[in-house]
């Protein structure tokens, strides 16, 4: 340990964030996780259980789902989880890797660190294709999610690496909002399901400290023009992850009213599509841009004009989740 030491302390004289990269190599190498032996242990989901805590799933709100349907619409919402999550995961994984060129002849703690942090993206990435095809086992046929993660990877690259790297921490840091607020805390889920959390925010807190990281390293290079291009690309990146939450909602109300052996009417059907639509925008939109660390974060990169944009801009998303 103490070679290990001397060889990263060696760098923080040239490097000023060896210390926290370095810091991050070391919780990576500790709390490493293999999927099948550590996270699958051999068991499968059972379909009486719930995916998703009732904080994320907002079930709460349709009163009138009878016992059986409050797990389905869970169930529906746990496995999109899986898939916006292996969505967001390949642009993540491009844009750290192209990070990580940036080191390459530099900070080899920082390059360590990187390719760690991608390394684990492209296994939490295949985690999720396995647990998609885990829960398709025990959920009734129909489900579908027809959203490319390259075309979406493509789409989102092309904004400015500031607006990638801002979504890109907002995500990672709601990742872990959601692990320690709600489904930790939650009796009654998938015991399975919750350990495929416990797992993914492990190393997900590293990630989040990376992108902070390298945010605000990006930031440095920008000039004020180029930061207020990049704010417009930040509330752009947010505006088309809402696009597929509007798309997802609408299928997967469109599934989970099909796949019910409950026939409700259209007032039922319409409250279920909103409430989909609603959950969506709280996991991956709303708990972001309220998590305290991304508001800090934010509200030093950016002019209290710019920051008026933002909040202005993002407004009638944040009210149509209260
Ligand atoms: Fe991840
Ligand atoms: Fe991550």
């Amino acid at each position: 340990m103490n070679i290990m030491n001397n060889a990263y302390l060696d760098q923080e004289n040239k490097f000023p964030f060896s210390h926290q990269y370095q810091r991050c190599v070391m919780a990576s190498k500790r709390i490493s996780w293999r999927i099948e032996e550590d996270v699958i242990r051999g068991r499968e989901f059972d379909g009486q259980e719930k995916f998703l805590p009732d904080s994320l799933s907002l079930v709460e709100q349709l009163s009138f789902l009878s016992r059986a349907d409050q797990v389905f619409f869970s169930q529906v919402q746990g496995r999109t989880y899986a898939h916006i999550f292996g969505l967001v995961e390949r642009f993540i994984n491009a844009k750290v890797l192209e990070l990580g060129q940036q080191h390459v002849l530099g900070d080899q703690v920082a390059l360590e660190a990187l390719v760690r942090f991608s390394d684990e993206e492209i296994k939490h990435q295949a985690l999720f294709r396995r647990i998609e095809m885990m829960t398709a086992a025990v959920m009734p046929e129909g489900y579908s999610f027809a959203i490319d993660p390259n075309e979406i990877a493509q789409a989102v690259l092309s904004k400015s690496t500031w607006a990638v790297l801002g979504l890109t921490c907002h995500i990672e840091l709601f990742t872990q909002q959601h692990y320690r607020q709600s489904i930790a805390l939650c009796d009654g889920l998938s015991p399975l399901y919750k350990d495929v959390f416990l797992f993914h925010w492990r190393e997900e807190s590293q990630h989040a400290i990376l992108d902070e990281i390298e945010w605000r390293e990006e930031d440095k290079k920008l000039s004020v023009q180029q930061r207020d291009v990049a704010v417009d690309d930040l509330i752009a990146l947010v505006a088309a992850v809402d696009q597929i939450l509007q798309q997802q909602a609408e299928t997967d109300a469109a599934y989970f009213v099909s796949a019910s052996l409950a026939n409700y009417n259209e007032q039922q059907k319409s409250a279920i599509t909103v409430t989909f639509l609603r959950a969506y925008r709280w996991q991956y939109i709303v708990s972001g841009l309220k998590h305290t660390r991304f508001i800090h974060i934010l509200a030093e990169l950016v002019s209290q004009t710019q920051m008026d944009r933002i909040n202005q801009a993002l407004a009638p998303l944040m009210k149509s989740v209260i």
